[in-house]
This record gives C-alpha cells, structure tokens and sequence, in this order.
C-alpha cells in the first residue's frame, strides 16, 4: 500500500488495539476470507454458495442512545444527535480500545461510498479497521472495496475504527453499558466500540455514508440522506422518472426500491432499482437536482421477504450469489435458512436453531411461539446481484430527481398519499415524518416518535441548519421535485393493513408522477393533493383493497389538528429553525381551521 498516510494510520491503531496481525483486503480477497470465517467457525455453509451468521444475542440492531456525534463546535449540538465535545469522547474510545484486539487479526479495508468519478468522490473514501472477519465480508458485499480507492488520496479519507470488543462483558443495555458509536465529524474520524451488528459495524454505511456524509454535504452544499432510489420508466411512453425517499429503518425502503419490476402492471412500467437506503443528492452546474446511491450492496430486513412480497429480494439472495444471512433461523443439519414470513414454517423440527443458536425442539413450552428469527434479521448481498439494478447505477452522473417522498408506520391520520408542490411545505413535511419505531433500532419498537426525513438516528449537526440546508440545496434546483407523503401501513379496526403494499405500491407513485405532469388533478385538501380514486390505476386489486381504499384516500380532520399540536411541540426543540418551515406550518394549521 503506497498511501504513507494510510499507513502511519493503520500503525496507530494496531498500537491502540494490540491486534497480533494486520491485514489489507480487496474484494478479490473475498472467496479466500470467506473460507477462512467457515474455517473458524465465524460463518456458516447456507446451501450452495451463500452464508449464515449469527451476532450475540444482545447485538442485534442499531443502538441510538449509545450513538454519538462528537466536534470541537458545541454549535454543531442537535436535539438527535447526542452531541459531544470531542476532547471528551476521544479520550473515552482510546481507552476502550487500547489492548482490546489482542490475538486479533486487524483488517485493513480501504472503501469507497460513491460510483468510482462521481464529483462527490472526495467525501466517499475511508478505510476501515476491524477486527471482525464478518464486518470484512459483509463491507465487500456493501461497498466498493480495495486498495485502488485510496492510493492517491493522501490524507483525505475518513478513519473509521471499529473494534468488536468482549461482547458478552459490555454490560449492554444497562448503566455501565461499554458500547460506544462515535463519529467524530469535524475530523473526519469513526470510532466504533462494542458490536459487531452491520448497524453498528459497517462504518462505510452507516456512520459515513450517513452521518459523516451529513456533515460533509452541510460544509460542501449537498445532501446526504437515508433514502431509497428507484426509476420508473413508462415503457408506452419512453418517459422516466426517479423518485427518492426516506422512511425509518425496516418501514419499507429496500421493499420499495426492489419489488415493483420488472413486469410492473400488466408490464407497462419498468422499475429500476438504483439504492434502498442512502442517496447523496445534489444540484449540477446546470441546476438538475441529481442523485446517486453510494452503496454496492444490499442489507436488507429478511422478516416477511417472500416470493409474493419481493419476488426480486429472492432471486437477489438464491443460491451460489454469496449472500450473508444474519439472525435468521438456520438448520445446521441441511443448511437452510429460514425467517418468519418467508413461506410455511418447517414441520420437521429436526436440526432447526433459532436465532440465538438455540434448538427449537428443544424450546420450554412457554417459548414456544417465540420468532424464530430476530424481526430485525437481515441478508446481505451485492447490487450486482438484484435483477433489476438499473443498467447506469454506477453512473458517476447520478440520475435527476423527479419526487421525494417520505414515509413510515403511521396506522392513522395519513393517508395512502399526498403530493405536495411547495419546497418548503415538503420540507416541513420531512422534518414533521411520525412514524411507530422498529425492531432495527434496539429496544423502540412500536414507540410513536418523530424522525425527521428518517435521519433522527443519523443526524450529525443541528435540525435548524439542516432545515436550512435542506431550502438551499432544493432551492438551487432550476425544477424542483415534487414531493409527497406515503403511507402503506394504516390499520383497520381489526388490525389489517388497509393496503396491500409491496408491489402495490407503484400504483400511488404513479399517480404522483402524473400529477408532477399535469395529467391528473387530485383532490386537494389542507395537508395535499390526495388522489381521487378513480385517478388511480386500481386494475386487479382484490375485494378487500378496494373496499379499504376511501378510509385511506380520506383526512380525518380532527385527528389532523390534533397532530398539529404535537408538530409545533416538535418544531420548538429545534432553536433557529428557518421562519420558512414555521410559514409553512401555520399556512397547513389554518388552511385545516378553515376546512
Ligand atoms: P427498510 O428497512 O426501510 O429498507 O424496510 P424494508 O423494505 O426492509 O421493510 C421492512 C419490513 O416491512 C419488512 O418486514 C417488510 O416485509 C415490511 N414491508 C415493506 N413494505 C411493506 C408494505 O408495503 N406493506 C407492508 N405491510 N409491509 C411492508
Ligand atoms: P434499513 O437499513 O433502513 O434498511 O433498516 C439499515 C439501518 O438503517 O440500520
Ligand atoms: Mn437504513
Ligand atoms: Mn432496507
């Protein structure tokens, strides 16, 4: 490796840490690494070609409390982002990692989060160090990986240190819990102690792709978003629109992006998948809002994946590809995986573990009906592998923004959709997103909570500028997007979804672009233009559906100006947030007094 800076780095930390070796890795290392984790038993055969691990059993999905964000300006302090002063959290993380790779192999895995020549490359190198041999296999499949991508760069990559430590001795979830997730945004520096969970442990991801990216899009005039990306092209009309979004972790992102083609309706629309989980958006010299995914792969939520709700996830993990299951119930008898929602549960017991490794035959009564697998389980495999990944997803270009749609579990007040024209009524839309929390982040699910544009738990600087932030880079844009609020999760009485989702959802989004045309009018109303029915395409939608659709194409007033009241308790955490969102706020509260 020629990258003297990249050197002296990785020599730091492999003082720090104590790791016994130090090892660089490309991804034409993987089949060789991947016989070495069978070999130590790190990973497991799961049919031909693909893969199972388990984490420990406390460690199992993002943990936000113990995720920080860390500077030397306490002006960078938000109300999410858990600030702190640099100098103190420094110190803290050199502490908890000093000897504490030992006997380890240290893996050194130079990455880029963006296509290779995209003008957002000088924010997307970094070179992790792990000591997990799991994290190594899982960022080769999530990112580009090698040596290639940082030999030029002299200093300017981001340091992202993650060491694995004693997990059944962190104390997690209680006072004297170890784990500590720190992005150091002002340098350019990750130091992640703890876990070994992808949302913790791929730092490419996560914590740059994210929250570092955040940071550097505020200093550097783009955005950096938990986003999904997909193109639909109208195959009648030769038109094509991309539409981007954001909904909290396990709320439909990578369902979304990957579900709708490629035979869309009766094979009139193709559906392109470009991200389902991150975007960097920006504007062009010539005023285009673009968008890119600086990903390579796909980590997504195994729960409820089948052939009938995302018949593209499962040709994008079958066999021979070298996806990597995790926490998903695995037979280590005959090798299968198996999660709840995948297909019919297996009646022979036989061989069959649950996630935490335990047998299920052997389970007390009690037990059960316990999941088999974690809900937040997850497969992971490369872009490459997904059917419909869109011919230019590594185009250095990006693709131009048609829509921005925000989302999540809401199982009331908001309807099926509703565009809105107004940037700043759209970005207030973001930062007012309510949604239930799931079982991706530790201990919430079900909770009620706001999270703006779905980056509560990646926010790395404060929700006035990013408010701001948000108005400038929009505002630059010669066309602006339209943007719109989805929901696919409002609940009847009995507790059904009163829509049936998955690749249904192409149908609402459809209806937008439409609308973005003028082709369609809809019905406005004082939160947006909700689709009349007769707007939408409702072509072989069962019984039930079309019999639900009025609750979900319709405002429930009262329940709206009650949310207003929670918005503007929301809002008011957020010091100095532009006059232009509260503008928009009232316009929203009193067009609903007048309705
Ligand atoms: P992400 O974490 O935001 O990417 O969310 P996923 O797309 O992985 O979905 C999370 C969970 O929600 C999975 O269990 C999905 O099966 C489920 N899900 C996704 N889309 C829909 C939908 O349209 N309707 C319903 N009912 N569930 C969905
Ligand atoms: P998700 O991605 O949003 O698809 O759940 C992982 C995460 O955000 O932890
Ligand atoms: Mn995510
Ligand atoms: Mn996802």
């Amino acid at each position: 490796m020629s990258n003297t800076h990249v050197r002296e780095y990785v020599a730091h930390w492999a003082g720090v840490t104590g790791a016994e070796r130090v090892e660089v890795v490309s991804a034409a290392d993987d089949a060789r690494l991947v016989q070495e984790a069978l070999a130590a038993g790190e990973l497991l055969p799961a049919g031909d070609g693909n893969y199972y691990s388990r984490s420990y059993f406390k460690d199992v999905a993002r943990t936000e409390e113990r995720t920080v964000v860390a500077t030397s300006d306490e002006a960078d302090k938000g109300v999410y982002n858990n600030w702190k002063p640099a100098s103190e959290m420094k110190p803290k993380l050199i502490e908890l990692m000093t000897g504490a790779s030992a006997g380890k192999t240290m893996y050194v895995i130079p990455y880029l989060m963006s296509p290779k020549g995209s003008p957002l490359e000088k924010f997307a190198a970094g070179v992790e160090l792990t000591d997990n041999i799991n994290v190594v296999l899982q960022m080769i499949r999530m990112s580009r990986v090698g040596v290639e991508y940082i030999n030029d760069l002299g200093d300017n990559f981001v340091k992202a240190v993650h060491v694995t430590g004693d997990l059944p001795n962190l104390g997690q979830g209680t006072p004297d819990d170890k784990r500590n997730f720190v992005t150091v945004a002002d340098e350019r520096t990750i130091l992640h102690f703890g876990s070994s969970y992808g949302g913790n442990a791929l730092l490419g991801k996560i914590a740059h792709g994210l929250r570092q990216g955040a940071y550097d899009g505020w200093k550097n005039g783009f955005l950096v978003e938990q986003f999904m990306l997909l193109g639909i092209t109208d195959k009648e009309t030769g038109a094509k629109y991309n539409i981007c979004g954001g909904f909290p972790s396990a709320s439909g992102k990578t369902n979304l992006a990957m579900t709708l083609a490629p035979d869309a309706l009766g094979d009139r629309y193709y559906v392109e998948f470009y991200g389902d989980d991150i975007a960097w958006i920006w504007v062009d010299e010539d005023g285009v809002l673009r968008g890119f995914n600086p990903e390579n792969g796909v980590f997504g939520v195994a729960k409820d994946t089948n052939e009938k709700t995302n018949p593209t996830a499962i040709d994008s993990i079958k066999p021979g590809v070298g996806a990597i299951f995790t926490n998903v119930a695995y037979n280590e008898k005959t090798q299968e995986v198996w999660w709840e929602g995948r297909g019919d549960k297996p009646t022979d017991l036989d061989g069959w573990l649950d996630w935490k490794g335990e047998r299920i035959a052997d389970r007390p009564a009690e037990e059960a009906d316990a999941p088999w697998a974690h809900p937040n389980s997850r497969f992971t495999t490369t872009l490459a592998n997904v059917p419909n990944v869109a011919k230019d997803f590594e185009d250095p270009a990006g693709v131009e923004i048609h829509g921005i749609i925000f989302g999540g579990r809401t199982r009331d007040r908001e309807p099926l959709i509703r565009a809105i024209n107004d940037v700043a009524e759209g970005v207030y839309d973001g930062l007012t997103l309510g949604a239930e929390a799931t079982a991706a982040t530790d201990g919430l699910e079900g909770v009620l909570r706001y999270d703006p544009m779905s980056m509560r738990p990646f926010m790395s600087y404060s929700e006035a500028d990013y408010a701001q932030h948000w108005l400038d880079v929009i505002g630059a844009a010669k066309e602006k997007p339209v943007f719109a609020h989805v929901n696919w999760f409002q609940r009847g009485d009995d507790g059904r979804f009163l829509w049936p989702g998955y690749r249904e959802n192409l149908r609402p989004l459809l209806w937008l672009m439409q609308y973005k045309n003028g082709e369609v009018k809809g019905v406005e109303t004082p939160v947006g233009v909700i689709p009349a029915r007769e707007e939408l395409n409702l072509d072989g939608l069962d019984e039930q559906a079309l019999a639900d659709l009025d609750t979900i194409l319709t405002i429930d007033k009262a329940r709206w100006q009650q949310e207003m009241g929670f918005r503007e308790k929301h809002l008011a955490q957020f010091d100095g947030l532009p006059e232009a969102i509260w503008e928009a706020h009232r316009r929203v509260a009193e067009a609903l007094d007048k309705s």
